[in-house]
């Protein structure tokens, strides 16, 4: 396989003194903040529908009116490439008229999206195409039943973030801000150069926390992974918090082989990062030492806040989605990208190591969660340098959670972000929903704090 070509060789990590006395670590939040589904609604309200969550790539959608549908943390949303202006845009997958969903398929394409309940269309910019026998009635205006939009960003690399928080004000944080200085550190590496090959997901009862607490830190590395010491050095590696992003490096093995002197081309058989076969001993007397070409990228690895994460090598890249559907069941997604023109083999090497690593991680996550579950156990110390990750995403966790806590309290009720469903010109229907607030009856943004 050939190495890949950059925009730019990865930055290393910032040199750190290891010598000295470390500072204190932490403690882990809470092991209820795993269990009670109290907490995971309060996390979704709080983190998931306020959020830039990385979806998908851009390359998937080919022509106008290919779509993707998504269910995040309970809300079931599309993916549409507009005909309009060729962009992708985000669509809650609720028909405007009763609630009906308007896309049912995983994935299909269409530049005209009917609702298989009373047949409204709609186009593949969310617009109210057909509302069948509505043309005559009074106060019924086309333009005001488009499809609930989601704010969606596609970054130049290509990689597709939605936000489910419906807020127009100046509170609301943008892509660039949430996620600042992201956009540097993925031009290392060309996304272009690759092309979507598989996905599979892992169906895991555990808290979207248990996977995210292990994905932050490699302390865990050399008894858990022992295969992966052939690929980097785990002594080495390191979890740099960013913005709401960390980025983790670790040097490679970078794997002195032996090739005969005129070799062709020292690319071939050369496995990547020392993953899978090594190289075959050279047949010729006249050797020389080389350094592995396939080791020469160091790797760009990004934990995305608050649960995805994308992490690039030389033959693919691939990104994992970590959906909560409770506070102790989630679905692990994997999307693969294989560098165009990546023989099969190799493809099948690099999805088959992938698999093991992750079910290392999953088989973990299954048996902490069922300790988590038991009540014995509260909270553990964290190593302040190995496990900085870990301490970092849990403080915005913890940050956002209790920010969001501390507002309903004052507000007295429950705050949903994401609620876009208020039709402020219905006066009757808002006094309906004061009703249901006093009787706690649960309509999205104005539940009452039940707990
Ligand atoms: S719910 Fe979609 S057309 Fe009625
Ligand atoms: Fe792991």
């Amino acid at each position: 396989m050939a190495t890949a070509t950059f925009a730019k060789m990865p930055s290393g990590p910032p040199k750190e003194d290891t010598n000295g006395p470390l500072l204190a670590g932490e403690h882990t939040l809470p092991a209820s903040w795993w269990t009670s589904e109290k907490i995971f609604d309060l996390e979704k309200r709080a983190i998931f529908y306020k959020s830039w969550m990385y979806t998908t790539h851009a390359s998937r959608f080919q022509k106008a009116g290919d779509y993707y549908s998504y269910t995040v943390a309970g809300i079931n949303f599309f993916i549409i490439k507009s005909k309009v202006d060729g962009k992708l845009k985000a669509f809650h997958n609720v028909c405007r008229h009763r609630a009906y969903p308007v896309v049912r398929k995983e994935k299909g394409s269409s530049t005209i999206l009917g609702c298989k309940y009373h047949g409204w269309s709609y186009n593949s910019d969310g617009k109210l195409n057909k509302a069948p026998h509505f043309d005559n009635v009074e106060g019924f205006v086309k333009e005001e039943n488009s499809l609930f939009p989601i704010k969606t960003h596609t970054t130049e690399q290509g990689l597709v973030f939605v936000n489910f928080n419906s807020d127009e004000s100046e509170n609301f944080i943008s892509f660039d801000k949430w996620f600042e200085g992201l956009n540097v550190e993925l031009n290392e590496f060309d996304f272009n150069d690759y092309e979507y090959h598989m996905s599979y997901e892992l169906d895991g009862q555990f808290n979207w926390k248990t996977l995210m607490d292990g994905y932050q830190e490699c302390y865990h590395c050399p008894t858990a992974h022992p295969g992966l010491s052939t690929a980097f050095k785990m002594e080495t590696y390191k979890v740099v918090p960013k913005s709401r992003y960390c980025r983790h490096y670790a040097e490679i093995v970078r794997e002195e082989v032996e090739i005969e002197e005129d070799n062709k081309d020292p690319d071939e058989e050369s496995s990547w990062f020392g993953f899978g076969k090594k190289k075959a001993a050279p047949v010729e007397k006249k050797v020389e030492k080389k350094v592995n070409p396939g080791g020469e990228f160091n790797g760009l690895w990004i934990y995305l806040f608050p649960s995805n994460g994308v992490n690039c090598y030389s033959p693919a890249w691939y990104s994992i989605r970590v959906l909560p559907l409770s506070a102790t069941h989630t679905i692990l997604q994997y999307d693969i990208y294989t560098k165009k023109g990546l023989d099969e083999e190799s493809k099948k090497e690099f999805v088959d190591f992938l698999q093991l690593v992750e079910l290392e991680d999953f088989n973990l996550c299954q048996l902490t969660q069922k300790n988590l579950n038991e009540g014995i156990y509260s909270s553990g110390y964290l190593h302040p340098q190995k496990e900085r990750g870990v301490l970092y995403y849990q403080g915005v966790v913890r940050d956002m959670v209790k920010a969001h806590f501390e507002k309903e309290t004052k507000a007295g009720r429950q705050l949903n972000p994401a609620f876009v469903g208020r039709n402020s010109k219905n006066q009757s229907i808002q006094e309906l929903e004061a009703i249901c607030d006093s009787v706690e009856c649960g309509s999205g943004s104005d539940k009452s704090l039940d707990w």
